[in-house]
């Protein structure tokens, strides 16, 4: 079964009397446990894409079906249950909360959907222990570094078990190393939990490492690249 569909998505803004099309009817499918790149420069629309499929915001036009159920036929309630059962978020700026330790960043997704305690710590310290912070727990997030504090946000965004994992240029501030560290622990989470990821980048050098890559330009996908 496809995780995502977009079908003929299209999304325009606008403020005053002007007008700005973002996306033009992007037809975009994503198969269970893949990984891919959606590349393209500053303005190209990967944001928009990236919140149109991930539920956070409604398109213009055309739809957006989840696991073959549309996020048109929903109310706000049901939009919602489908996007926190489903999908898992990483965000530019990590979005981390600072008066919480990682742990308890991480524990939270779990706490709001009332999950007990015990289980909800148990499953954070698993996935941390994952992205190699096991020795990190208890630091809050402005004790560590940019790379270790994207850890976090994949620790965190991967707690609910989501089919999907959408990572708006995760690692727009980090530097070369560190951003390929991130792209490298996505790969492996990827190859081990099977939830499916799509990152985007204006930075073709991270292309390197992934099986498919989504080329967009001026809201248009040119190139949907998929290796063997
Ligand atoms: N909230 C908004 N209001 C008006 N225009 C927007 C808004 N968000 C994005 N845009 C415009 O839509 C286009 C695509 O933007 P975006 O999806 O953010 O691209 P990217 O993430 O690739 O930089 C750009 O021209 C941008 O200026
Ligand atoms: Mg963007």
């Amino acid at each position: 079964m496809k995780v995502v569909q977009t079908k003929k998505l299209k999304k325009t803004y606008h403020f005053g009397d002007t007008e700005v099309t973002a996306l033009r009817e992007v037809c975009l499918d994503i198969e269970e446990e893949e990984f891919i790149a959606v590349w393209g420069p500053s303005g190209s629309g990967k944001s928009t894409l990236c919140n149109l499929v991930g539920l956070l915001d409604t398109p213009t036009s055309g739809e957006v079906l989840i696991r073959e159920t549309s996020a048109k036929d929903l109310n706000d309630a049901q939009r919602s249950d489908l996007r926190n059962s489903s999908i898992g978020f990483v965000f530019q700026n990590f979005n981390l909360i600072p008066v919480l330790t990682a742990l308890e960043n991480v524990m939270l997704p779990l706490q709001v959907t009332g999950v007990p305690v015990v289980e909800a710590r148990e499953r954070a310290q698993k996935l941390l222990q994952e992205v190699d912070l096991g020795d990190r727990m208890g630091h809050r997030p402005v004790k560590m570094s940019g790379g270790q504090q994207q850890r976090v946000a994949i620790a965190r965004a991967l707690v609910t078990n989501p089919l999907l994992v959408l990572a708006d240029e995760p690692t727009a501030n980090l530097d070369t190393k560190n951003a390929n560290l991130i792209i490298d622990l996505m790969r492996r989470i990827n190859r081990d939990c099977g939830a499916a990821f799509l990152f985007s980048t204006h930075d073709d050098r991270l292309l390197d490492r992934v099986d498919r890559r989504v080329h967009l330009q001026d809201g248009v996908i040119i190139e949907d690249d998929r290796r063997g």
